[in-house]
């Protein structure tokens, strides 16, 4: 048996269709060969995000019954910013509609003209939000991220040879803060260790430099460090991220992962002058300051949820169903990354479908060729997602060409994870078959959500 099993039972079900395989032929060819243009409606399994599509709680949804819809003054932004005080310690909490509205108010704060933001590893948003307001992202993860069969068990840390690099060639006062991803997305879902965190606020303090966390995915993060890290083995979770978030100055947060939410997100801080900045700022672009886009009952949703997705024996039950699809596909030799992350299973499309050239986009391929064999929708982490260079203008190709299989918190079961496994090892057995894509329109922003292909002879 695999793990324990789930730490709940199911009271609401909605009914799912497969359709039929011409119907699977002809919706990825009208979505343009990319999985986030096809309608819900012509899904079976949707593995595509892991981003507001958890299942909630009966206590969530009865605290979505208390919304307090008032414009100024909700309880349920205070219920919001005690959960936030308790389980990562901030003092000072900024409402705002999502992830990346929290990324808009912090990033165009803190990022003037010309300057330096080292991260470990991009994610697309917080990039693209860096760089408007004239930054540049560069990458401080240790190599083995971009390795995807180092076993490292922290991949996600901060390599501080490369982090001085920066330092020595830009100088202290061109890098606008250290960046830090927790649970790294697009490396995998790989996490970062308490020890590297400790070491990069004494790195920091030296330079004064300032630590903001993406701490999206850092409940997960913590689950790992209390699983492989010395000396955390029977550590609470909340101790684990408080001590986490202790060596930052505030972080940027997307609800929709770990808070088992469908909306929301915050920034919160221990720094009294970011906060008096960035609350100033979310009424112009969020709303008023205690709601920040937000209704009042999502927020009582994401303070309940926070506590919720802080459980261990949740936390358990979720890595491991993660764990579990992995291995299915580890067992017939199937390249994904190791090790098996928190939030997704990648594939590596590079090794599994090699005979592609880089620019007809294996990873985003192998994602279409997935929904036509079995309806299950996946996403491209690859060159579609990473974009082109801001100065040149050429396409990047980076070494991690991978397809996501994210799976959604508390939605499916085992047997979807055998299912989707199945259609995975199905078009492995006839990978040489595959022919790959031409992109045929390209949007100016964030391509991989509304880019175009066809599919090449
Ligand atoms: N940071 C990370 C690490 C993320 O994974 C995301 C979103 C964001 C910030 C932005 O948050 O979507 O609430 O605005 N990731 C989703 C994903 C979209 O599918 O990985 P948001």
């Amino acid at each position: 048996m695999n793990g324990p099993a789930e730490p709940f039972k199911i009271k609401v079900v909605e009914p799912v269709n497969l359709p039929s395989e011409q119907r699977r032929k002809e919706a990825i060819r009208e979505a343009g060969y990319n999985t986030f243009l096809l309608l819900s409606d012509d899904v079976y399994i949707d593995l595509l995000t892991d981003s507001g599509t958890a299942a909630m709680s009966d206590n969530q949804w009865a605290g979505m019954m208390l919304g307090d819809e008032a414009y100024a003054g909700s309880k349920n932004f205070y219920h919001l910013d005690q959960a936030i005080k308790d389980v990562l310690g901030y003092n000072y909490t900024v409402p705002t509609h999502q992830g990346r509205g929290a990324e808009h108010l912090m990033y165009s704060y803190l990022v003037k003209p010309g300057q330096i933001v080292p991260r470990n590893m991009y994610f697309t948003t917080s990039k693209v939000h860096v760089e408007l307001p004239g930054g540049k992202m560069v990458d401080t993860i240790i190599d083995e991220a971009h390795d995807p069969e180092s076993t490292h068990p922290f991949k996600g840390n901060v390599d501080f040879k490369k982090l001085q690099g920066f330092i020595d060639t830009y100088g202290a006062d061109k890098i606008a803060f250290v960046n830090v991803e927790m649970d790294v997305n697009m490396a995998g879902g790989q996490p970062v260790s308490m020890e590297n965190l400790r070491k990069l606020r004494e790195f920091c303090d030296d330079y004064k430099l300032k630590i903001i966390f993406d701490a999206t995915r850092s409940s997960e993060n913590a689950y790992f460090i209390r699983e492989r890290e010395k000396g955390y083995e029977s550590t609470p979770i909340i101790e684990i991220l408080r001590e986490m978030m202790s060596y930052s100055d505030g972080c940027i947060y997307s609800s929709k992962k770990d808070c088992l939410v469908n909306i929301g997100g915050f920034l919160a801080t221990h720094d009294k002058e970011i906060f008096e900045a960035t609350r100033s700022m979310v009424v112009v672009y969020e709303g008023l300051h205690t709601y920040g886009g937000m209704a009042g009952r999502d927020m009582e949703a994401v303070a309940r949820g926070l506590r919720e997705g802080a459980q261990y024996e949740y936390l358990k039950y979720r890595i491991n169903q993660v764990r579990y699809l992995g291995e299915l596909l580890i067992k017939v030799g199937v390249p994904i990354v190791r090790p098996i992350g928190g939030h997704a299973v990648f594939l590596n499309a590079l090794k599994f479908l090699p005979h592609l050239p880089r620019d007809q986009w294996p990873a985003q391929t192998l994602a279409g060729a997935i929904y036509e064999d079995s309806a299950v929708r996946t996403m491209e982490r690859g060159a579609i997602s990473k974009g082109r260079d801001s100065e040149t203008g050429e396409n990047i190709f980076p070494k991690l060409e991978l397809v996501r299989l994210t799976i959604p918190r508390r939605v499916y079961t085992n047997t979807h994870m055998e299912y989707t496994a199945e259609s995975v090892i199905n078009l492995y057995g006839k990978r040489n078959e595959i022919n790959g894509l031409k992109m045929v329109y390209e949007p100016k922003y964030l391509r991989f959500f509304q880019a175009r292909f066809e599919k090449l002879e």
